[in-house]
C-alpha cells in the first residue's frame, strides 16, 4: 500500500480507529496543519471563475449538510448563520443549496443569512421533487410545480430572484424541453436569473441548451469520483456551461474525517454510500494516503489537496465544499494557493488510476439521467 505516513501515525490512527474514534486531519497532518492555520484567504480567493456567464467565486459553499442531517445532526441556525457569513468575510460569493435539503429548512437558514448581503452573492437553488408531504416524494417538474416551487424558495430564501435555479433531478414524465421552458419564463419575469442542471446526461444538456441557455451542471466530481471526464466536462466545455462540483473532498473522507476504522450509525447517510462499505474504505485509503503524500509536498492539508486537484482539471470547475466549520472553509480556501505543474498533474493522474476503486458509476451510467 503507498503511504504517506510513519508507521507511528499509521498506527497512532489505527488505534484510535478500533476504539470507535474517527481521526481528524490535525491528528494525522502535524507537518501541515500550521499551514492550515495560516493559509492567506484573501487574494486568491477573491479571483472570480465564470459558469458560462455567471461570475463566482472560484470555490462555493455546499450549505446542504448543516441541516440536511446528511452527515451529520441539523444543526441550529445560531451556529450555522455566523459559518455563512464567515464565508462571505472571506470572499465566498456562492452558496449552494435546494428546496429538498430539510426539506425547506435549508433555504430558510441560507436566506436569512444571506439577507444583509443579498445583492453580493449568487444563490443557487434546486427544484424536481413532490415536498407536499413535508418529505421527500417523487419527482415532479411539471410546469405548474416548478412555478409553485419557485414561489415558495423565493420567500425562504428572502429574495425576489434565485441567481442559479438548477433541476435537481429530471423527472421522467416531463421533457426536458418542457422545464427548460418553464425557466426560460421565470427568467424574463425575473424569478431566476440562470438556469442549472443537476446529474444529466450529456444528450439532456444539450436538448435544455438549445430551449434556454444553461449556465452550470452540477454533479458529483472528485479525485475519487471522475466519471464526469465520460463526456460531461467535454459537452460543458463544447457549449459554454460551467461545471459545479459536489462532493469534492468525497464527502469528508479526503479531509481525513473518517477511515477504515470507522463504523457510520445505521441512520448515518453515509452507511449507505456504496463506496463507504468497510471493504470500500479500506481499498480507498491508498488514495488517503496518496493525498497525504501530497499534502506534505504542497504543504497543504489533504482537504486543499483534494480541492486543487479539482480546481485544476478545468478552468470553468467550481468546487462547492460543504461543512458546518468556519476553520474547514477557511482551509478549503488555502487550496487556491496550491498549485500544480503539469508534470505533477500527470504523476497524480498516474498514480490514481492505478487504485482500484470500489462502489462507484460506471463510465457509461453518465449517458443516462441519474
Ligand atoms: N446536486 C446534487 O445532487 C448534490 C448532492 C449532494 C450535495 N450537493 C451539494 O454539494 C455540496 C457539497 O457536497 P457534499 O457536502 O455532499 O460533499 P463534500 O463537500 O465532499 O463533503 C462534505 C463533508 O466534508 C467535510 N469537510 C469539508 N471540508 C473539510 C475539511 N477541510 N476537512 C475535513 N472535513 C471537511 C464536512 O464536514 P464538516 O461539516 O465537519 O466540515 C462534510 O461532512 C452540498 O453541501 C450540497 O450543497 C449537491
Amino acid at each position: 500500500m503507498t503511504t504517506g505516513l510513519n508507521r507511528r501515525e499509521f498506527w497512532t490512527r489505527s488505534l484510535l480507529g478500533i476504539l470507535g474514534l474517527t481521526v481528524g486531519s490535525h491528528a494525522l497532518a502535524e507537518p501541515t496543519s500550521q499551514l492550515s492555520a495560516s493559509v492567506s484567504t484573501s487574494e486568491p480567493n477573491r479571483k472570480k471563475r465564470k459558469l458560462g456567464t455567471l461570475e463566482v467565486s472560484p470555490i462555493g459553499l455546499g450549505c446542504m449538510s448543516m441541516t440536511s442531517g446528511s452527515y451529520n445532526p441539523p444543526r441550529s441556525k445560531a451556529e450555522m448563520i455566523p459559518v455563512i457569513r464567515g464565508a462571505v468575510d472571506l470572499g465566498v460569493t456562492f452558496y449552494d443549496t435546494a428546496e429538498v435539503y430539510g426539506p425547506f429548512t435549508n433555504e430558510e437558514l441560507v436566506g436569512e443569512a444571506l439577507a444583509p448581503v443579498r445583492d453580493e452573492v449568487v444563490i443557487a437553488s434546486k427544484f424536481g421533487f413532490d415536498l407536499s408531504s413535508g418529505q421527500r416524494g417523487g419527482r415532479n417538474s411539471r410546469p405548474e410545480h416548478l412555478r409553485k416551487a419557485v414561489e415558495g424558495m423565493l420567500k425562504r430564501l428572502q429574495t425576489d430572484r434565485i441567481d442559479l435555479l438548477y433541476l435537481h433531478r429530471t423527472d421522467p414524465n416531463v421533457p426536458i424541453e418542457e422545464v427548460a421552458g418553464t425557466v426560460k419564463e421565470l427568467i424574463k419575469e425575473g424569478k431566476a436569473r440562470h438556469f442549472g442542471l443537476s446529474e444529466v446526461a450529456p444528450e439532456t444538456i444539450r436538448r435544455a441548451h438549445k430551449e434556454q441557455t444553461v449556465t452550470a451542471v452540477q454533479s458529483e466530481f472528485s479525485l475519487m469520483e471522475r466519471v464526469m471526464e465520460n463526456q460531461i466536462l467535454d459537452t460543458c466545455e463544447e457549449l459554454g456551461i460551467g461545471f459545479v462540483a459536489w462532493g469534492p473532498v468525497v464527502r469528508g473522507f479526503l479531509g481525513d474525517k473518517f477511515n477504515e476504522q470507522s463504523r457510520f450509525s445505521e441512520e448515518a447517510r453515509l452507511a449507505a454510500v456504496p463506496y463507504f462499505t468497510p471493504e470500500a474504505i479500506k481499498a480507498h485509503m491508498e488514495l488517503l494516503f496518496l493525498v497525504y503524500k501530497w499534502a506534505r509536498e504542497k504543504d497543504a492539508t489533504p482537504a486543499q489537496i483534494a480541492l486543487a486537484w479539482v480546481l485544476s482539471q478545468r478552468p470553468y470547475i467550481v468546487p462547492i465544499p460543504g461543512t458546518t466549520k468556519l476553520h474547514h472553509m477557511k482551509e478549503n480556501l488555502g487550496a487556491l494557493s496550491v498549485q500544480f505543474t503539469g508534470p505533477e498533474l500527470k504523476e497524480i493522474r498516474e498514480s490514481i488510476e492505478k487504485i482500484n476503486l470500489i462502489g462507484f458509476r460506471k463510465p457509461e451510467s453518465v449517458l443516462t439521467d441519474l
